[in-house]
C-alpha cells in the first residue's frame, strides 16, 4: 500500500507541475472554416461535438439515422455560429452507406479536414448470451463502417493534411502508457461484443497511423479513450450495474475536438484515466478482482 501511495503522490505532483507550466497548443480560432464530417451526431457526445464545432465556426456535415433529430441539431448549430452545415441520414449497418456519406460531405463542403468517427450501434450492457449474429451486426456498425468511411475520406484528408479522430473506450484499449511505454489493456465485464469492436478499432487505426507516417502522408490519427460519460444511453445502460461516476458529455466532446486539432495520438478523458491505466500495468495482482468489485452482480 505504501508503494501505491508513493506512486500516486509522485504522479499527482508531476501532473500538477505539467498543468502549471503547460502552454495549451489548442487554438480554437484555427477551427474556423475547418470542414468536418461527424458521425453519431444526433445524440450524446456526438451532438455535443456538433455544438462545439459550430461555436468555433466550422463547416459541418452531420450524420446518424434519425432525420428529425439531425434537423434539430443542425438548427441549433446554426444559431451557435456554424459557417455551413448539412446533414445526411444514414444507417451504418448498411455496407453501402459509408461511401455515400463521404461523397455527400465532400460535394457539399468541397473537401474534408476532419473525419470524426463516433457512432455506435445499440449496446446491451449485460453478460454474454451467445448471440453471435448480434456481434456480427455490431462489428459492421462499430468497426467495418469506420474502415469504409476512412477509406473513402483518406484522399481528401491527405490533400488537406487533415485528421482522423476515432472515439473509443477504456473498456477496450491497448495503451501505450506514455511515460513508461508499457503496453496494457483493461478489459471489463458486460461488454463482450462492444469491447471486441473497440479493440478492433484500436488495432486497425494504430497500425494505419504507422503506415501513414512511413508513407509521409500527413494525416493524423487520434484515438480517444473515454471513461463513463453521462449520455442518456450510457446512464440507462449502466444504472444499478456499475458503481462508477459519469463525466459530463460536453467536456468529453471538447477533449476529443482538442485532441484532433492538436494532432495528438491519444486522448484520455477524464484525465485521470491515464493514471488508472498506469496503476493497472504496475500492479497486476488482484486487479481483476478490484475491477469486478465496481460491478453489481449476484449470481443466481
Ligand atoms: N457514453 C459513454 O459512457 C462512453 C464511454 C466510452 C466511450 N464512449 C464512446 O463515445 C461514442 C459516443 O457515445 P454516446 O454515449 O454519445 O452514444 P449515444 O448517445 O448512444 O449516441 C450514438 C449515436 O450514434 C448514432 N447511431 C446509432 N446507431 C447507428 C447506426 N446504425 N448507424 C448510424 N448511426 C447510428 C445515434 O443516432 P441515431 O439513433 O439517430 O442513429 C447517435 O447519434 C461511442 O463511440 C462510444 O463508444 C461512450
Ligand atoms: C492557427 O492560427 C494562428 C492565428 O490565429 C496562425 O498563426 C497559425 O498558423 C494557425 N495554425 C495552423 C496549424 O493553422
Ligand atoms: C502535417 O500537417 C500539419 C497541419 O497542416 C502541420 O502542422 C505539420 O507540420 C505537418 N507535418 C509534416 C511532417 O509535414
Ligand atoms: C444491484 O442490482 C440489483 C438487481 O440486479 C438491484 O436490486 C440493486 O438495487 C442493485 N444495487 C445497487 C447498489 O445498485
Amino acid at each position: 500500500m505504501k508503494a501505491i501511495g508513493r506512486v500516486l503522490c509522485a504522479t499527482g505532483i508531476v501532473a500538477g507541475l505539467i498543468a502549471f507550466f503547460w502552454k495549451d497548443p489548442f487554438i480554437p480560432e484555427n477551427l474556423s472554416g475547418a470542414r468536418v464530417l461527424l458521425t453519431g451526431a444526433s445524440a450524446g457526445i456526438g451532438e455535443q461535438m456538433a455544438y462545439h464545432y459550430a461555436r468555433f465556426g466550422a463547416e459541418i456535415v452531420l450524420t446518424a439515422r434519425r432525420e428529425a433529430v439531425l434537423q434539430k441539431v443542425m438548427e441549433k448549430c446554426l444559431t451557435l455560429g456554424a459557417k455551413k452545415i448539412f446533414y445526411i441520414p444514414a444507417d451504418m449497418s448498411s455496407p453501402s452507406e459509408p461511401e455515400k456519406v463521404v461523397q455527400f460531405a465532400v460535394q457539399k463542403l468541397g473537401g474534408l479536414d476532419y473525419l470524426v468517427l463516433n457512432h455506435i450501434g445499440m449496446t446491451h450492457f449485460q453478460m454474454w448470451t451467445g448471440d453471435v449474429e448480434y456481434t456480427r451486426w455490431l462489428m459492421q456498425v462499430n468497426f467495418f463502417s469506420y474502415v469504409a468511411l476512412t477509406t473513402a475520406a483518406l484522399p481528401t484528408l491527405e490533400k488537406n493534411r487533415g485528421s482522423l479522430v476515432i472515439v473509443s473506450s477504456l473498456t477496450a484499449s491497448f495503451l501505450a502508457v506514455s511515460i513508461l511505454s508499457f503496453p496494457g489493456k483493461i478489459p471489463t465485464p458486460f461488454t463482450t461484443s462492444y469491447s471486441a469492436t473497440k479493440f478492433a478499432l484500436d488495432g486497425f487505426f494504430s497500425s494505419l497511423r504507422h503506415e501513414l507516417i512511413m508513407q509521409k502522408r500527413n494525416v493524423s490519427v487520434t484515438l480517444c479513450i473515454l471513461g463513463l460519460i453521462d449520455t442518456d444511453t450510457a446512464l440507462q445502460n449502466t444504472r444499478g450495474k456499475v458503481h462508477i461516476s459519469a463525466s459530463p458529455a460536453p467536456e468529453a466532446a471538447l477533449a476529443i475536438i482538442r485532441g484532433g486539432a492538436t494532432r495528438v495520438q491519444e486522448v484520455f478523458y477524464p484525465w485521470w484515466l491515464q493514471q488508472v491505466c498506469c496503476l493497472w500495468v504496475l500492479f497486476p495482482t488482484n486487479r481483476g478482482q478490484v475491477l469486478r468489485s465496481y460491478y453489481n452482480y449476484s449470481s443466481p
